[in-house]
This record gives C-alpha cells, sequence and structure tokens, in this order.
C-alpha cells in the first residue's frame, strides 16, 4: 500500500467503526424545512445546528429576488468578474455591502472560505508577517499558509498574548497583518474589539475581522461587531460570508475603495473563478435589506441565546464563554459525544458533534445554535432533552 491508500483504508476503519453501531452524523440530507423544525431521515426534529441565525433561508422577499434573477440572467455567467462575468446584480450586491457595512466599497466572491483564503495571500507574501488568534478559522489558517508570511499565533482572546506577538516583530520590515473571527465557530465567545483595534493602531498594524458568524447577529441592529461595540471604521479588512445569516453562498470584504480596487484585479480566488450565479447574487442582496427591515430577527435571536445559554448553565453544562448564538455543550471524550448526540436525535432533536481536529482533543462538544426562529417552547423543549441526556450519560 502506498502513503495515499494507507490513508484512504485508515479513514475507512474509522468511519465504520462509528457507522456499525449508528454513530455516524454526517453528510446527512435535511429534506424539508418546517420552522424551526426539519424532516431528515423520514423524522421531524427541532433544528438546533443551523448557521441560518435569522431564520432567512426561504423569506419570500428573499426567494423572489432570486427568482427574478433566475428569469433575467438564468443560472451561470460568462465566466470570471474580471472579464464576462459581472452582471449588475454583482455590482448591486457590492454596492448593498458596502451600505450595510458603512464602508467605501466591497467586494463580493463566490465562496467564503476562499475569500479568506485568497484575500489573506494576496495582501501577503513570503517577507510580511501574520499574527493569528489560535482558534481562527481554518480557511484564516489556510489563507495565512498560503502567503507564505509569517506565521505567529497568540493565545485566544488574550491581549497580553497579543501584545506580545506584536512586540516580537515591531521591529520587522514588511507588512503587518492581525486577523480575527468576530465570533468563534466552535466557541461561540466574541474578540474583544476595541482593545485588538487599539493594539493594531498602537503597532500600526492592519488588521482583519472575519464575520461569518456576527453578520445579523452582534449588534442592537444585527450589523455586526462594530456596532456591538460602538466603533466605527475601526476594521480596514472587514469579511463576512453570504451562507449564514445571508442565506446564499459566497463571501466578502468591506472596507476603502482602494483595498477593494486593488482585491478585484489581483485576489485569484476573484481573477480566476467564476462569478456567483445570479440568483444566489440578487438573494443575498434582499437579504441584507431584510436585515434591516424585520429588527424584531436580531432581538429575537440574542435573546433566544440568552435564555438557551442560561438555562444549559443552569443544568450544569459547561457553553464556554458563548455570547452568541452558537452555543458549545461540551461533552469531554469522543465517544460519549456520539452518544449524547444520538440519544438528542432520537428525542427529535437535531444536534451535531463537533470532535477533534475541528476542536482541542478532549473538547468534544455539541455544537449547538439557535435562531430567530425558536419559540421558548423550543428552547424549554431542548433544555428538557439535553438534561435527561445530562442524566442518562452522567455528563
Ligand atoms: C468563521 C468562518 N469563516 C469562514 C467560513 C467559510 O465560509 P463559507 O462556508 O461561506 O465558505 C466559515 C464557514 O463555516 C466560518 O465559520
Amino acid at each position: 500500500m502506498d502513503r495515499i491508500q494507507e490513508k484512504l483504508a485508515a479513514f475507512g476503519e474509522r468511519k465504520r467503526q462509528v457507522v456499525d453501531p449508528g454513530l455516524y452524523f454526517y453528510l446527512r440530507t435535511v429534506d424539508q424545512l418546517d420552522g424551526a423544525h426539519v424532516w431528515t431521515g423520514g423524522k421531524r426534529m427541532l433544528m438546533l445546528a443551523s448557521y441560518s441565525y435569522l431564520g432567512l433561508i426561504g423569506h419570500p422577499k428573499i426567494n423572489a429576488a432570486a427568482r427574478q434573477a433566475l428569469e433575467k440572467y438564468g443560472t451561470g455567467t460568462h465566466g470570471v468578474r474580471i472579464l464576462a462575468g459581472t452582471l449588475p446584480v454583482h455590482v448591486e450586491l457590492e454596492e448593498e455591502i458596502a451600505r450595510f457595512k458603512g464602508t467605501e466599497a466591497a467586494i463580493a466572491y463566490a465562496s467564503g472560505y476562499g475569500t479568506n483564503l485568497s484575500t489573506i495571500s494576496t495582501l501577503l507574501g513570503r517577507n510580511d508577517i501574520v499574527i493569528c488568534d489560535k482558534i481562527n478559522h481554518a480557511s484564516i489558517v489556510d489563507g495565512c499558509l498560503l502567503s507564505g508570511a509569517k506565521l505567529l499565533r497568540f493565545q485566544h482572546n488574550d491581549m497580553n498574548s497579543l501584545r506580545e506577538q506584536l512586540e516580537k516583530v515591531k521591529d520587522e520590515d514588511g507588512g503587518k497583518l492581525v486577523v480575527v473571527d468576530a465570533v468563534f465557530s466552535m466557541d461561540g465567545d466574541v474578540t474583544p474589539l476595541p482593545e485588538v483595534v487599539d493594539l493594531c493602531r498602537e503597532y500600526n498594524t492592519w488588521l482583519m475581522v472575519d464575520e461569518a458568524h456576527s453578520l445579523g447577529v452582534l449588534g442592537k441592529t444585527g450589523h455586526g461587531i462594530e456596532e456591538h461595540f460602538g466603533l466605527h471604521d475601526a476594521i480596514p479588512v472587514n469579511m463576512g460570508t453570504l451562507s449564514k445569516t445571508i442565506p446564499a453562498v459566497g463571501g466578502y470584504i468591506a472596507g476603502s475603495r482602494e483595498l477593494i480596487d486593488f482585491l478585484k484585479h489581483n485576489a485569484r480566488a476573484f481573477v480566476f473563478s467564476a462569478a456567483l450565479p445570479p440568483p444566489a447574487a440578487a438573494a443575498a442582496r434582499a437579504a441584507f435589506q431584510v436585515i434591516e427591515e424585520e429588527p424584531w430577527r436580531v432581538g429575537k435571536v440574542q435573546e433566544n441565546a440568552r435564555l438557551f445559554k442560561e438555562g444549559l448553565e443552569s443544568l450544569g453544562f459547561s457553553t464556554f464563554n458563548s455570547q452568541t448564538p452558537v452555543v458549545p455543550i461540551l461533552i469531554g471524550d469522543e465517544d460519549t459525544t456520539l452518544r449524547v448526540t444520538r440519544f438528542c436525535q432520537d428525542q427529535g432533536l437535531f444536534v451535531l458533534p463537533v470532535l477533534s481536529p475541528a476542536v482541542p482533543p478532549l473538547t468534544a462538544r455539541l455544537r449547538t445554535t439557535v435562531t430567530s426562529l425558536h419559540s421558548s417552547k423550543d428552547i424549554a423543549f431542548a433544555l428538557d432533552v439535553l438534561s435527561r441526556a445530562k442524566k442518562i450519560f452522567n455528563l
């Protein structure tokens, strides 16, 4: 067996070990939406694993925008944006993002992952330095590695540790960029943005923030992490996805006209990859408008996050330092995490396990999320199932 065959065989064996006892939960189809519930495997379950924080999938205005774009432009484009692929819907989407984020301009890519990968590796090269929070998303890490820049990491949300790293490189030449998630996708906590911004200013360093899980979620009106902390113009490279609160696909960078123009002519995921399909671009644009037109959704998801976390904590669960609708429930070992997932799903609660290497060993967890579609009755039901799981599995 060569190395590749060995890798495939080892994976196949590991997968069999969980499939056989009914503990494999990935790649399952979610067949139908039904408010806060979904149908999967012939069963109706309360959805507690969705990234659609404001419940916008299937929203009539967003669906209508997608349909209209489909009728007008069809399903595809004439290639990459920089050549024949740009349609009016792309320009309108970018204007909408810039307006929503309060920046001069924006660029929309066809993937959130590609946005991080390409933006970081376009801004930085071999002689530059990038400083990351230790638990930044994989797409950020991959962008840093691809750039060839010197990669330094600071302890999660620890500003002394960030200062130490900045101090280490303060006399070095080259571009310097600090990158953080606004909301950490596995822990649900928030980066201390005011301190990060102050440090970046003190050390004359660029800052990039990934708002994948804060867009529509943080801030009184869901405009994101700057609104949450009462800051403006604090983030020169403001990244977000169009695949979570925004029910489409893709990613964006919002920033100065100079930055966006540079990325539009140099970022390889933009220059060498096809444009967003018109229905997705139109849907994304409409979704930004819906966030502002239906502010109750933002209030409701924030209220649900608080209710659910408080409920879990009163049951004695550890939810790390979650302050958002991403609420991890620490279980610890992987086998128990898989068994608890089985129990919850059998009881009608759609939760999913997150294991190493996505999270550090021995911190396997249920990574639950609440949305604006959950009622207080739904939250109570979820807490009831989890409290029974706690007793049965001695958590
Ligand atoms: C923090 C973060 N950044 C970027 C991405 C990538 O976005 P997308 O799934 O839209 O490609 C994700 C996806 O889960 C994410 O959680």
